[in-house]
């Protein structure tokens, strides 16, 4: 059915005690609004518009579409004088001949079938979302007579004890009629006990006038809940994350501890994936069939190929782990790092913009950074391209079956020929040249019948 959507994202969110505005606090790693963007997007409105006030353009430019073209219009709200003021603003931006639907930006994980259902059976009357609660305190209430038919919703602070004993809830989401509404909210009195125009009047209205009001429930209660504080926003991270984890478990992949990963973007997963306990994924990761992956890593951004292995605490950022390849523990990957199928990258190794070849190995303590490492190469413990030099960054090329001993520093620009071995301690500055023995030390000597200087003893005084 087409549709208006507009989103109230203008409040000020005094309780988050933050300096962020309320509404672009981060749940799974996106903005609270961006998932309310999102879902709404889903449902494909015909308009849609976004009021918002406190926090001003930072808000919209934190959450602006990339895509011009599916930009949502942004209305601003000053002052902010309540909900039905607030889609006042709206209106001059929608299609009088549809209907509106009206979320909230700080009610971020509202399922798309739950509005769908509301959208469906609100037709062309009005539709409220509202839930049962044990708790319904600090929410406006759903007033019924005797027939059960709603009659109006009544605000906690204006409502006599009597009805804030009833338990059923206005989670403030609803579908508007199309026509009638503008007329009801030009009505709307601000006399009331917080002096706000209220967008739940127009519920009172559309009985008044015979139009049909029909309420529907989310699937579950977390759908409405609302992000006022940070204990709130806490909690509704712990469910959404269990909801993102038993998805996981469902597609078949095997989680140590469902309660104990976090996935702050998007991932993707194969099939007879492990995750360990502790891990946290973040932007776009994906993991091909059969990938393990130890506990506490931090993967951002990264495609992990089929059977690669990344073990305890590594750590990941905009790379990519060939087929079969092992990386870690305490390994850290940067942007642009490459390694390719059947590699090994070992404890306190950091790679950086380079490329690691098939089988290749690096298993202990080293820094490789703007490099080419070709196949089958040994990197030894220790050794560091040294890539920068205080000005410029500079590549270091090592061709496949290259032997590089411990504690060897490559000073880029710089190439190590194919099979070549450079002995242990070399401080490469020119090309070693291939299948031959590189080495630049000190020759060892040793000097017979040393003695080391004895302390002299200082007469007592
Ligand atoms: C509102 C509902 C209440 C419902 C509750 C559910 C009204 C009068 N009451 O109360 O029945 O139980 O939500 O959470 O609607 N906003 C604006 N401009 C304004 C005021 C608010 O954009 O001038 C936005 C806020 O940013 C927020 C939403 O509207 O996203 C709700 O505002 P809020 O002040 O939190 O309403 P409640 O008092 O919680
Ligand atoms: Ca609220």
């Amino acid at each position: 059915m087409p549709l208006n959507i507009v989103i109230l994202a203008a409040g000020q969110g005094k309780r988050m005690a933050s300096s962020l505005p309320k509404v672009l606090h981060p749940l799974a790693g996106k903005a609270l609004l961006r998932h309310v963007l999102d879902t709404a997007r889903s449902l494909v409105p015909a308009r849609l518009v976004v009021v918002y006030g406190h926090g001003g353009d930072i808000v919209r430019d934190a959450v602006r579409d990339t895509d011009g073209s599916k930009e949502a219009c942004w209305v601003l709200q000053t002052p902010q004088l309540g909900t039905g003021h607030a889609l006042a603003q709206a209106l001059p931006h929608l299609d009088a001949d549809l209907p509106t639907l009206v979320l909230y930006g700080d009610v971020p994980l509202v399922q798309k079938a739950t509005l769908e259902h509301l959208i469906h059976q609100g037709g062309q009357g009005m539709g409220l979302l509202t839930a049962r609660l044990d708790d319904p305190q600090g929410y406006g209430r759903v007033a019924r007579d005797a027939a059960g038919e709603v009659v109006a919703i009544v605000e906690e602070r204006d409502a006599t004890p009597e009805e804030r004993r009833i338990a059923e809830i206005n989670t403030g989401i609803m579908l508007l009629p199309p026509e009638k509404t503008p007329r009801w909210l030009a009505g709307l009195s601000s006399a009331n006990a917080q002096g706000e125009y209220y967008l739940t009047d127009v519920v009172a209205r559309a009985v008044a006038e015979g139009v049909s009001v029909r309420t529907t429930h989310p699937a579950a209660t977390w759908e409405i809940q609302g992000v006022n504080d940070k204990s709130q926003l806490a909690q509704l991270e712990r469910v959404w994350q269990r909801q993102l984890a038993e998805r996981l478990l469902r597609q078949g992949v095997r989680l140590a501890d469902p309660a104990r990963v976090d996935i702050r973007g998007t991932l993707t997963c194969a099939q007879d994936v492990f995750i360990d306990v502790g891990v946290v994924f973040e932007g776009e990761v994906s993991l091909a069939e059969a990938v393990e992956i130890g506990p506490y890593c931090v993967i951002r951004n990264a495609r992990i190929e089929a059977r690669a292995r990344l073990a305890a605490f590594t750590h990941i950022e905009n790379a990519q782990v060939g087929p079969d390849a092992v990386v870690g523990p305490y390994a850290r990957l940067r942007p642009g790092t490459e390694i390719a199928s059947g590699a090994r990258v070992g404890n306190f190794v950091e790679i950086k913009n380079s490329r690691v070849g098939p089988g290749s190995k690096a298993n202990h303590l080293a820094y490789i950074g703007d490099a080419e490492v070709g196949a089958r190469v040994n990197i030894g413990a220790g050794t560091i391209t040294c890539n920068y030099d205080g000005a410029n960054k500079s590549r270091t090329v090592i061709e496949d079956d290259a032997f590089i001993g411990s504690d060897t520093q490559l000073v880029a620009p710089v190439r190590v020929g194919r099979g070549a071995t450079l002995g242990a301690g070399t401080t490469l500055t020119r090309n070693a040249p291939p299948d031959a023995l590189t080495v630049s030390r000190v020759r060892q000597t040793s000097v017979a019948n040393w003695k080391r200087s004895a302390k002299k003893r200082t007469p007592p005084s």
